[in-house]
């Protein structure tokens, strides 16, 4: 597979449940590096592997949004949220939804388990923005984006961008730039197939 790139909406790998990985290896961790520059260079806080077109349950964050900020970047692998507290609203964006923001509600506090990049299971209580970054991430795991989280008013003032975007995936398509839904579905099988057990 050559280099990754993020994808927007509504490509279907946006779309997808992912499973869990089954190892962490070269390949892995090739991505893995792959995701932070793409991160950086989009200046997020935030990606997730279906946001790359890999269908597996990991992203990466760093809350600063710095790349100087070395100490601050995480790699969350298989990624459990096992306890939410409070609720808080903020306003979110998305490296997949180019310009468009919304409020959605979010646990306050959190508690997450994950392994890191050497295969070290890991448990953190998260709060504030760090809090928010890694329930916005999980979310993109199951296919799940904010839009589809925030309420029907600021849906219905956001709707026409996302039709804006709708509308240019498939001229993308139709000009050959981007490869069919079938095409891209089909892709996303293989890759699960390759490092998963689902
Ligand atoms: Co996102």
């Amino acid at each position: 597979m050559s280099d990754l790139r993020i994808v927007n909406f509504p490509h279907p790998a946006l779309r997808w449940k992912s499973k869990d990985v089954n190892r962490i290896d070269a390949q892995l961790k090739n991505w893995i590096a792959q995701m932070f520059d793409l991160m950086y260079a989009a200046r997020g806080i935030g990606l997730a592997a279906n946001q790359v077109g890999l269908p597996y349950r990991l992203f990466v964050i760093n809350p600063s949004a710095d790349p100087a900020e070395k100490e601050l970047e995480q790699v969350f692998i298989n990624p459990q949220i096992i306890k939410r507290n409070g609720s808080e609203d903020a306003e979110e964006g998305c490296l997949s939804l180019p310009e468009i923001y919304g409020p959605v509600t979010r646990a306050e506090r959190i508690t997450v388990e994950a392994f890191d990049l050497t295969g070290e299971n890991f448990a953190y209580e998260l709060g504030g923005i760090h809090a928010r970054v890694v329930q916005h991430e999980s979310d993109h795991l199951d296919g799940v984006m904010f839009t589809d989280k925030i309420s029907a008013d600021a849906l219905v003032e956001l709707q026409p961008l996302l039709d804006d975007m709708t509308a240019q995936m498939e001229r993308q398509q139709q000009e050959g730039q981007l490869a069919s839904n079938d095409e891209l579905l089909a892709e996303l099988r293989r890759l699960q197939a390759e490092r998963t057990d689902g």
